[in-house]
């Protein structure tokens, strides 16, 4: 099924994934093209709007990004953004120039105003707060542009030219800091390039589903399915694709939360494709007796997840394709869109070398997270895998700190399992980013019934935090600590204390190991 595309044409901006997640919030469908594609490969892609993004270079720079400006006179709106706006000035004979002194470079929330009757700003206030990140400005628009926004220090704060269908904003409008930015990009969307909204879910499974069938053909796909959302969803779209042409192999390593192998088997052992769970419990523990130091740990999983999945994968025989839940994020992270880089992006450390295979395959490269999760739904996997938090490769093993046994991971499951159930059932679960159990290596004097206990302490740690990479400790709230703690000393031997870690990251991180 086809659906209308807008190209975001790359220009090295650190939001560009978040211009393109926006585009597809509005309900267009849209594709993140570096600004090296040739001209011709884009015009093939028959977009219906094209969005410059934002760029750490100056347009006056020898080596800077350029466009050819034969895209010009297609006939196709364009949108230009922050470099993507000043490349457009400059190509059209506008000119550009460096703030020579602070005041006319702008950082950060700027108050700005907006002329209502410039389709972009079509139904928003007359004034609002952007997001700029500027040090060139906007001296002069090219001829047949107006400028229709203005800051203190930015008299083309945006500029267009309405017959033309171009438009360019000198700030971010895709960063949740720019009051209405949303707006401004349906704006352009819905009012310049005409768009349908034809873009939902649904129609992206099927075009999935066809463009994965054309690809893969009579082949064999081998996937590595951990049960975190990602891989759990490239193999039900890849079950509904090729169904029994695929394998999944999941290798069970013993340190999931509880019950978490046999749901990751409820749900995919029904699909018609092939599901090979390979019980590797003892031998992850085998190699993990007497470890105490973390990144030993995560070294000795990830080995042994490789040699696991080697040997299934040469009991399947010769594979044609390797899959992979790789996502969008990924592929920025990796800064490359070259399949063999997504190899160290594996959770558990990469993934085998000796495993013959022509090609890989990674149906959800283009998705964020979240959509990735509505892909999920969409193809009818069970809320707690789609909806699941994120979990550590290593699983439990960088819960349990110190040496990991099978009795402490016992422990920590139930654990576990009673602060995941009740946080649940008092409606924090979705307002927490990441929440756990987590087994100390201390031992602590009890008094219970009649009796002293020597027993361990267990910890408690839940987060709140939008990228992981700074987190705050969660204010849940003292009921619910309450309840985890009775239950936990009551209901888990060998545990009697509990704890709650208060500490944020920085300084801390947000697994203890
Ligand atoms: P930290 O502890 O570094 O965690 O603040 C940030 C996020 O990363 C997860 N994490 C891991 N994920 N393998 C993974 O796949 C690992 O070794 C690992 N260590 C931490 C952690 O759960 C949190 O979401």
């Amino acid at each position: 099924m086809s659906h209308q595309t807008v190209i975001v044409l790359d220009f090295g901006g650190q939001y560009n994934q978040l211009i393109a997640r926006r585009v597809r919030e509005c309900g267009v469908y849209c594709e993140v093209r570096p600004y090296t594609a040739p001209l011709a490969a884009l015009r093939a892609m028959n977009p219906i709007g094209i969005i410059f993004t934002g760029g750490p270079n100056s347009v006056y720079l020898e080596d800077a990004p350029k466009v050819d400006p034969g895209i010009f006179t297609w006939g196709v709106p364009i949108l230009g953004i922050c470099y993507g706006c000043q490349l457009m000035a400059h190509l059209l004979g506008g000119r550009v120039a460096a703030a020579q002194d602070d005041s006319a470079r702008e950082y950060g929330k700027t108050e700005t105003q907006f002329d209502t009757g410039c389709k972009l700003f079509q139904g928003l206030p007359g004034a609002g707060i952007t997001w700029m990140s500027h040090g060139d400005y906007m001296e002069r628009a090219p001829q047949g542009f107006a400028a229709t926004a203005r800051s203190a220090a930015c008299p083309n704060a945006a500029i267009a030219d309405e017959a033309r269908g171009f438009y360019g904003v000198q700030f971010h409008p895709e960063v949740n800091h720019t009051q209405g930015g949303t707006d401004m990009l349906r704006n352009f969307l819905y009012e310049v390039c005409h768009a349908a909204g034809d873009w939902t879910m649904e129609d992206y499974r099927r075009a999935a589903v066809a463009a994965l069938r054309e690809k893969i053909g009579g082949g064999k796909v081998l996937l590595a399915l951990s049960g975190g959302v990602d891989s759990s969803v490239a193999a039900a779209l890849l079950a509904e694709a090729v169904g029994e042409q695929l394998t999944c192999v999941f290798v069970d390593h013993g340190l999931m939360r509880k019950d978490e192998g046999d749901e990751v088997e409820a749900a995919f052992s029904r699909r018609a494709m092939n599901f090979i769970r390979v019980n590797a419990q003892d031998r992850f523990l085998i190699r993990l007796a007497g470890v105490d130091e973390p990144e030993r740990k995560r070294k000795i999983i990830g080995e042994e997840f490789i040699r696991v999945f080697e040997e299934e994968a040469r009991r399947i025989g010769a594979v044609d394709y390797l899959a992979q839940g790789t996502i969008y994020p990924d592929v920025i992270e990796s800064g490359a869109g070259d399949a063999a880089v997504i190899k160290s992006h594996h959770n558990v450390g990469g993934l085998p070398d000796c495993v013959d295979f022509k090609e890989i395959v990674e149906p959800l490269r283009l998705l964020f997270k979240d959509e990735v999760r509505d892909l999920g739904r969409e193809l009818g996997l069970p809320e707690y895998l789609v909806a699941r938090q994120p979990f550590p490769g290593p699983g439990l093993a960088i819960r349990v700190i110190g040496d990991v046994t099978k009795e402490k991971l016992d422990m920590l499951r139930e654990a576990d399992a009673i602060f995941r159930e009740e946080a649940a059932r008092a409606g924090e679960d979705r307002r927490l980013s990441q929440y756990f159990a987590a087994l100390t290596n201390m031992r602590s004097v009890g008094v219970m019934g009649d009796g002293r206990t020597y027993d361990y302490a267990v910890a408690l740690r839940a987060v709140t935090t939008d990228d992981f990479m700074t987190a705050d400790w969660a204010r849940v709230p003292y009921e619910l600590l309450d309840r985890v703690s009775v239950r936990i000393v009551n209901e888990v031997a060998g545990i009697n204390r509990v704890l709650y870690d208060i500490t944020s990251k920085p300084p801390g991180t947000v697994e203890f190991e």
